[in-house]
Parts: C-alpha cells; sequence; structure tokens
C-alpha cells in the first residue's frame, strides 16, 4: 500500500505515537497519522497530537474506568473509518479491544508490549518482569484480537535485566527498544496490505 493512513488509540504520554512520528518525519515510515482518540480528556498524547495539527479526540467511556462500552467502540470504529484510517496502532491503550471494533478493522491493529509476549501479559509488565527475577526481558508488537495483549507476534526486541534495574530504569530501556521496534513493524506490516 502506497501512503498508510494510521489511527492511534492511546491512554497516556504518547511517547510511542511520537517514536511513530518521527519515524515518518525521517523518511522511514510511509504514512501519516489520520486521527488521534484517547478514552483520557487529559492525556498528554491528545496535546501531543493536538500541536501537530492533527485531529484529536476523546472516546466517551460513559465513567467506566476500565471497560471498553460497546457503543464507545462503535464509536471509535465510526470515527476512525471516517478518518480514512488503514491500520490502527495501540499506543498504550489501557483498554480491551473487542466486537465491534475488532469486527471493524479485521487484523489492521497493532500493539505494542513491554515484555517478551507471551510472558507478562498485563499492566505494568516491566514490574512482573522483575518481580519474576527474570534476566531478560523485552518488547512485543503484535496483531489484535479479543484477548488480553494475545494475537499473533509481529516482531519482538529483547532487552537484559540488570541487577540494580528499578521498576523505572527497566522501563526506560524498555521504552526505548519499543520507539525502535514500533515503527519498523509497522513499516514492514503496512507493506503486505492492499488498499
Ligand atoms: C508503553 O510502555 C506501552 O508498552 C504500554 O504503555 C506504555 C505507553 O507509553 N502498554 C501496555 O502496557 C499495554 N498492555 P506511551 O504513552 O509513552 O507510548
Amino acid at each position: 500500500m502506497a501512503m498508510t493512513t494510521l489511527g492511534i488509540l492511546g491512554s497516556g504520554f504518547g511517547s510511542n505515537m511520537q517514536a511513530i512520528l518521527d519515524a515518518i518525519d525521517a523518511g522511514a515510515l510511509d504514512a501519516r497519522i489520520g486521527i488521534v482518540l484517547s478514552d483520557h480528556p487529559d492525556a498528554h498524547i491528545l496535546e501531543r497530537a493536538e500541536l501537530k495539527g492533527i485531529r484529536a479526540e476523546v472516546i466517551n467511556c460513559s465513567g467506566h474506568l476500565m471497560k471498553f462500552p460497546e457503543a464507545a467502540q462503535e464509536e471509535t470504529a465510526r470515527k476512525l473509518t471516517e478518518a480514512g484510517v488503514d491500520l490502527v496502532c495501540l499506543a498504550g491503550f489501557m483498554r480491551i479491544v473487542k466486537r465491534p471494533l475488532l469486527d471493524a478493522f479485521p487484523s489492521r491493529i497493532l500493539n505494542i508490549h513491554p515484555s517478551l509476549l507471551p510472558a507478562f501479559p498485563g499492566l505494568e509488565a516491566w514490574r512482573q518482569a522483575l518481580e519474576a527475577g527474570v534476566s531478560e526481558s523485552g518488547v512485543t508488537v503484535h496483531l489484535v484480537d479479543a484477548g488480553m495483549d494475545t494475537g499473533p507476534i509481529l516482531g519482538q526486541e529483547r532487552v537484559a535485566v540488570l541487577p540494580d534495574d528499578t521498576p523505572e530504569t527497566l522501563h526506560f530501556r524498555l521504552q526505548a527498544a519499543e520507539h525502535r521496534l514500533y515503527p519498523e513493524v509497522i513499516a514492514r506490516y503496512a507493506a503486505t496490505l492492499t488498499p
């Protein structure tokens, strides 16, 4: 596919979205970000998107803290479609995507996760890795299915766990790996898509 239009879903800081934007600017990823959606009105990712002149909107989850209500998923699918999105990238999005959003973008939703899946799915994977005492962790990009951090793996990068690592230092190095891996896998995967 020539220029791919990406839709980004994020709940937080937006450093992975920034890495995607940097890869686009550097000519390493033939894409544009058509829309950024967040379930948190005050998420920094929305501000970052607005600064870049990208359409940025809030997903209304009707006060649910964890759940991604069906109506909100329908609304999300509608906005992504309206923005001409070819490929959806979850970038620190903390709700589980299910139907109808999965059905609207079959095999077209990617996620980045800070562990070598299937190890340590779920929240604060870096803390889980430290608590398990592993000597190596890493990051994974995978296709999203209805599970939590499951779905076919498209790419991984290994990161050593150091003896004096704290959750913060390990998370920092995992994020640096995410910022390298995610744009690279998006570029590779986007090249396989038919319009
Ligand atoms: C990233 O480390 C990402 O892997 C993690 O949230 C962080 C978001 O950072 N996602 C998950 O744990 C998903 N299960 P960012 O907002 O700076 O990109």
